[in-house]
């Protein structure tokens, strides 16, 4: 089987490989680490869930990188008694957007560009016409999703007046969540586009 992409290594506390308990007084700072990376760029996250051994419900925090691939937080059991925890990751692809743009950016690759972001299409009180079709066709994804896909179709719709479907799938192709079939926000593009080229329509 091949091994997972992210690897956890290191955890500490641990005591002898694991052979015995680490062992803290209720109410003491248990420091938890553990050296986290897989192949690529990727950022990513990490938690540490913990719980009094048995206990229905985990407990978790975040574990902070403090660099060199090393992930560290401090949690405080509350009770007598062993205590179990996991330490789990995954790639934030938010996060690894940020680091990119802020790469491209230090860079020098954004001089002399117009940077719109999703703030940054409303004027004054009132939507963007991209912004409104969108509401007006129930053309909603995710917190993620949305942003991307309005700015990307604004995009669009300052290049091309009437785009057609495989138009506007191309230039929305960036955005790569599955989580509907699109058409909605088909139509919310196409409406953008006929309020865009006519201004005084509804
Ligand atoms: S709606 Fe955002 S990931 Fe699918």
């Amino acid at each position: 089987m091949a091994p997972p992409r992210i690897q956890i290594l290191n955890v500490q506390p641990e005591v002898d490989c694991g052979r015995f308990p680490v062992k803290a007084c209720p109410g003491d700072t248990v420091h938890i680490g553990a050296t986290i990376f897989r192949d690529g760029y990727d950022k990513l996250c990490a938690i540490v869930r913990f719980r009094p051994t048995g206990a229905r419900r985990w407990r978790e925090a975040t574990l902070e990188a403090t660099g060199n691939d090393r992930f560290e937080t401090t949690v405080t059991p509350d009770a007598l008694g062993p205590w179990e925890f996991r330490i789990q990751a995954w790639v934030d692809p938010y996060a690894s957007w940020l680091d990119e743009y802020d790469r491209k950016v230090a860079a020098g690759q954004a001089e002399g560009r117009e940077i719109v972001t999703i703030e940054g299409l409303r004027h004054d009180d009132e939507l963007h016409p991209v912004q409104q079709a969108f509401v007006e066709a129930g053309a909603i994804q995710c917190g993620f999703c949305t942003p991307g896909l309005v700015v990307a179709a604004h995009d669009l719709l300052e290049r091309s007046e009437h785009p057609s479907d495989p138009e506007i799938r191309e230039a929305l192709a960036g955005n790569l969540c599955r989580c509907t079939g699109y058409e909605k926000i088909l139509d919310a593009v196409h409406l953008a586009a006929d309020r865009l080229s006519n201004p005084g329509t509804r």
